[in-house]
């Protein structure tokens, strides 16, 4: 359970260095990965210039495309000569079959990760690896060869789309996820299928099979108790007097079965031990049919879906929803390396998990604090966000250092420091960075606060700007976020805008244009001023979650 001393954290950086640095061993419960690919993709986020244009050096969100360098080489020398034994080999014979292609690279830099995150999982932990079939069967091999095969629980099929338009070979449109625990004795909460729009749940031909009845009139049909395992001693013991036979073992653990048997749920032989076939299945059972590994019924997110925040490879808040809640309890340690946009961190924040994200872009990170924001207002945990510059001299560093990509990197850092929103479409003429929005009257409308984030050179001309940027876009506030001092006349321009005053609230005067330095920011001298009676919501708004307020019957 939630221990006193512990924060939820956000880390800016590199996972393996941050696993490596700050994660210690056996401290996770949970570890769900979404890596890039290697498919080949970049994943741009469409920002337009203020010309219209589409911006192509500075859209990169990220690219999956892995090259093998020098980077590569150590981290092969890294695993074969530390690495799990097992681990180790098969990167050697994986080598001797790919050669030293981007493939290699790719599963390389995943062998380093696996390590380290078989390291922080707990003995009761489970990791669950999102891929897809580019190489989805290496995958698989490089997790026996770090978990153990024996720990191999599921490949779960995940159908993404509906159709994929590809005229010379089957529609690709599944996803894999393999889900591994370091141990048998793994935490395993049974999730079931719902039936919300009046499906059947047995097929006519299951139905023939409830053919018993209790002495109470209840109909049920027997489903066996075992499973085949010719190569494993799971399951393998006596239970009241039975054991398995030689090649199968008890399909559930002790306590599973000790709960049935106190239930009544066990039919027994004559001599009063159980049946192997003996779990009494109940046809009037409300519970829905357990879930399998195929899941077809988690849908991608739509384009209009308020879920949606159009970061390239987001997932769908029901499928984190089911592993958090299959493989996790509440107060359990989630973590995500390659976390996005933070799917995995908001289902584990409102299913009160504790949590750790980890990302390598300044987007996933503001995009994800603006979502916890938007999601969960003053209900949200703390949580601390570390790697990102925490004083103006690394401030700067990091809008140097983003020169090659037109200080996007910084300019999302930035953004995050106040909670706005990244914009995505600039119009012709719009130079605003990001949004915030908030309610301050109960008409459900929001009102907006616009922001421009600059790190190099201001002046009154860009006060002036902005005042026309408020007025065009009919926002209430409009916020000058810099990393240069600004100048009298600045100030003076701002000062001459006025003030915003919230109609439900007159006397409360917020400045219409504000000026904000990263040096204020960072020490919490400053902050945006603006109503916050009521939660804030940013644009194209997370949906406001309260927190452990998921349930099964919202996975079906
Ligand atoms: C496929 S996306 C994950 C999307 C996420 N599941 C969601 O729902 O938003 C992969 C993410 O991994 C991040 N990433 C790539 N390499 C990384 C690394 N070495 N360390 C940390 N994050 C990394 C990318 O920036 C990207 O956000």
């Amino acid at each position: 359970m939630a221990s006193p001393d512990w924060t939820n954290a956000l880390y800016f950086g590199d996972n393996l260095n941050i696993l490596r640095e700050h994660i210690p061993d056996e401290s996770v419960d949970l570890v769900y990965l979404d890596p890039p690919f290697n498919s080949k993709a970049t994943y741009n986020i469409l920002f337009r210039e203020k010309s219209g244009e589409e911006s192509a050096a500075q859209i990169t969100a990220f690219d999956d495309t892995w090259h093998w360098d020098l980077g590569s080489e150590a981290a092969y020398r890294d695993v074969v000569a530390n690495g799990p034994v097992k681990l180790a080999d098969l990167l050697q014979a994986m080598h001797a079959f790919l050669g030293r292609n981007d493939m290699m690279a790719y599963l390389t830099m995943m062998a380093q990760r696996m390590v380290e995150l078989h390291r922080v999982l707990k003995p009761t932990g489970s990791l669950y690896l999102h891929c897809d079939p580019t190489a989805s069967h290496y995958i698989k091999l490089l997790l026996d060869g770090t978990f153990g095969a024996q720990n191999f629980n599921n490949e779960i099929t995940w159908q993404r789309t509906e159709s994929h338009n590809t005229a010379d070979r089957y529609g690709n449109v599944a996803d894999i996820i393999f889900y591994y625990t370091k141990t048998e004795n793994r935490t395993w909460n049974r999730q079931f299928h719902q039936y919300p729009n009046g499906e059947q749940k047995y097929s006519d031909k299951q139905l023939k099979r409830f053919r018993h009845r209790d002495p109470d009139g209840r109909v049920y049909k027997l489903d066996d108790l075992t499973a085949p395992r010719p190569d494993s001693d799971s399951g393998k013991f006596e239970w009241r007097g039975t054991t398995p036979g030689p090649s199968r073992g008890w399909g559930y653990r002790l306590e599973q079965l000790e709960a049935w048997w106190d239930q009544g749920r066990i039919q027994t032989k004559r001599d009063g031990t159980p049946r192997m076939d003996g779990l009494k299945v109940y046809l009037d059972d409300t519970e829905g049919k357990p879930l399998q590994n195929i899941w077809t019924d988690v849908p991608r997110i739509a384009n209009t879906s308020p879920e949606r925040l159009s970061y390239p490879t987001q997932k769908p808040e029901a499928l984190l929803e089911r592993i958090i809640a299959s493989s996790s309890n509440e107060g359990d340690v989630v973590l995500d390396p390659f976390c996005g946009c933070g799917t995995t961190v908001a289902v584990a924040e409102r299913l009160g998990r504790r949590w750790i994200g980890i990302d390598i872009t300044h987007i996933a990170i503001a995009l994800l604090k603006s979502r916890l924001h938007d999601a969960f207002g003053d209900d949200l945990s703390p949580y601390t966000v570390i790697g990102d510059p925490k004083d103006v001299e690394s401030a700067r560093a990091l809008a140097v250092e983003s020169e090659h990509d037109g200080r996007y990197q910084f300019q999302w850092w930035a953004l995050g420091l106040v909670e706005a929103r990244p914009v995505k479409e600039r119009g012709p003429d719009a130079g605003i960075d990001g949004f915030i929005t908030f309610f301050d009257d109960e008409s459900g409308r929001a009102k907006r606060i616009v922001v421009q984030v600059k790190s190099g050179q201001v002046a009154r001309a860009d006060i002036a700007t902005l005042k026309g940027d408020v007025e065009r876009e009919g926002a209430e506030v409009g916020l000058f976020v810099t990393l240069g001092e600004p100048t009298e006349p600045m100030r003076r321009e701002a000062a001459a805008a006025g003030f915003y005053e919230p109609e439900h609230f007159p006397g409360q005067l917020y400045p219409r244009i504000q000026i904000l330095t990263i040096e204020a920011l960072l020490s919490g001298e400053a902050r945006a001023e603006y109503p916050r009676m009521a939660p804030p919501a940013t644009f194209r708004r997370a949906p406001r979650r309260r927190r452990a307020e998921g349930s099964q019957g919202a996975l079906g």
